[in-house]
């Protein structure tokens, strides 16, 4: 809630042009915000913020991060107590309706989802039109958008009803596209959803199974699945949940614009990054292993390249990511259970976890492994590739992104998105003949 604050914010200018009072807010928790609507009403100036790193670009009550703490709460909860306590989808509930749901709430969202999970069959002849080869993300941007053309009767973001049933079936579907868009890379029949399992526990069926023989799933290996998931659902206003924003400002569908966060989530700065961290550590593998950490570092640090710790920084944690800690418990879990405690690319992102920590350059810096550093490892442990990771978060921010979108197209506030520019190009001038040229 936006809580008018009795502190005002003075802006003068030194050539004495009339300066104004702006009002400022407090938010539940976190820093206040200075409200500058009307800024460029009163001042004809516009501000200068590219990056967004001191711009709040709308009000929300989803997700809170206190980046110097570490801390990480959903609608209030920290992230710790959903991944001991919660499955995904009472997180989802929790992301969407703002409450964690008792019993009978659970029964009836888990039902609903589990009905939807099946997609249109004419979504596997569009799918089959994709290069085998295709990266699963260039395949997953694809198939959300398309969804639009498949559940016409949801794509109305102004009809809170169209706007639930978008997220029933997003959340529903995405477990099965993004099993479609690898079991058609690798050649292997698609696997229907099966209604008796758990989401995520149908989710490795679809991934792992196939019609020639029984599948069943570990225990351990599920709950770390869904523990990524739930530390993957939501990122208060992130790029791709910016874009998902940005996107659903127009009034388009919910579809595209779940497909605009997908697209901007495959970045190797966003999403791409847990792919890149572990390509980094085969990378470093390849080259020598443990020993070579000192080479690369010195590579990382220095100014004149372009090599970065992948799954190191955040924009926002200039602590321990709380994600990163728990990704590292889940890790440790997953090698033992699978008997991969020897597991060499483990062992070498703990060495370089360490030194990493302990070296100037990112202490001061304050760069710490964010979550991506370790989701890579397990992930790969369970058998999933390494070009699915980024697709596998966006199966899991899918909840966040139409929980947030829903948030602004439901606040009688919201506008369409229009940032303004400091324009710095040609001054108006006029074309010349093209022989004059
Ligand atoms: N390795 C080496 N140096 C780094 C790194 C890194 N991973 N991250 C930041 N720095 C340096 C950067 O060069 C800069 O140094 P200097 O002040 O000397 O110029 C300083 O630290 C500040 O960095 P920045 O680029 O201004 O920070 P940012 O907030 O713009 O970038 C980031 C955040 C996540 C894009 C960046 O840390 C990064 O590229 N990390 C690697 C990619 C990664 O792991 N991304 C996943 C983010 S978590 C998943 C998600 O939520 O999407």
């Amino acid at each position: 809630m936006m809580t008018p604050s009795n502190v005002k914010a003075t802006l003068s200018f030194s050539d004495g042009s009339p300066g104004m009072e702006l009002p400022i807010y407090k938010g539940t928790v976190g820093p206040d915000v200075i409200d500058i609507r009307k800024l460029y009403g009163q001042t004809g100036k516009f501000t200068y913020d590219p990056g967004f790193l001191s711009t709040a670009s709308c009000n929300s009550t989803i997700t809170y991060i206190d980046g110097d703490k570490g801390e990480l709460l959903y609608r209030g909860y920290p992230i710790e107590q959903l991944a001991q306590h919660c499955d995904f989808l009472e997180v989802c509930h929790l992301l969407i309706y703002g409450e964690l749901p008792n019993v009978e709430q659970r029964d009836k969202f888990v039902k609903t989802i589990t009905y939807h999970t099946m997609v249109n069959e004419q979504m596997q002849f569009f799918l089959r039109g994709f290069r085998r080869d295709a990266h699963p993300m260039a395949v997953m941007t694809g198939l959300v958008g398309a969804l639009s053309a498949f559940y016409h009767d949801s794509t109305d973001v102004h009809n809170a009803q169209h706007r639930e049933i978008a997220a029933h079936r997003l959340i529903a579907k995405m477990p099965t596209l993004v099993a479609m868009s690898y079991k058609y890379g690798v050649g292997q029949p698609f696997i229907y959803p099966k209604n008796s399992l758990s989401y995520t526990a149908n989710f490795m069926r679809m991934m792992f199974a196939t019609p020639c023989e029984e599948y069943e799933a570990n225990d351990v290996v599920v709950r770390a699945l869904d523990r990524i998931f739930i530390l993957h659902a939501d990122h208060e206003q992130n790029a791709s949940t910016s874009t998902v924003r940005l996107c659903g400002s127009s009034g388009t569908n919910p579809f595209a614009a779940i497909a605009a966060g997908v697209a901007c989530l495959w970045g190797p700065a966003h999403g791409g990054a847990n792919e890149a961290a572990l390509t980094m550590l085969e990378d470093i593998q390849r080259a020598g292993g443990v020993e070579k950490i000192g080479e690369f570092i010195r590579q990382v640090k220095d100014k004149n390249s372009s090599v970065k710790l992948m799954g190191f920084g955040h924009r926002v944690y200039k602590n321990y990511d709380p994600r990163a800690k728990l990704m590292r418990e889940t890790c440790h879990e997953v090698l033992n259970a699978l008997g991969l405690h020897d597991d060499p690319l483990f062992k070498l992102a703990m060495a370089l976890e360490k030194i990493a920590l302990e070296d100037e350059y990112f202490v001061a810096r304050k760069l710490y492994p964010n979550v991506d550093f370790y989701s890579g490892i397990v992930q790969r442990a369970i058998g999933i590739p390494v070009s699915l990771f980024t697709a596998i978060f966006a199966l899991a921010r899918t909840v966040g992104w139409i929980a947030q979108l829903n948030e602004m197209i439901g606040d009688p506030e919201y506008k369409i998105g229009r940032p303004r520019q400091l324009f710095a190009g040609a001054a108006p001038r006029a074309v010349l003949p093209i022989g004059e040229r």
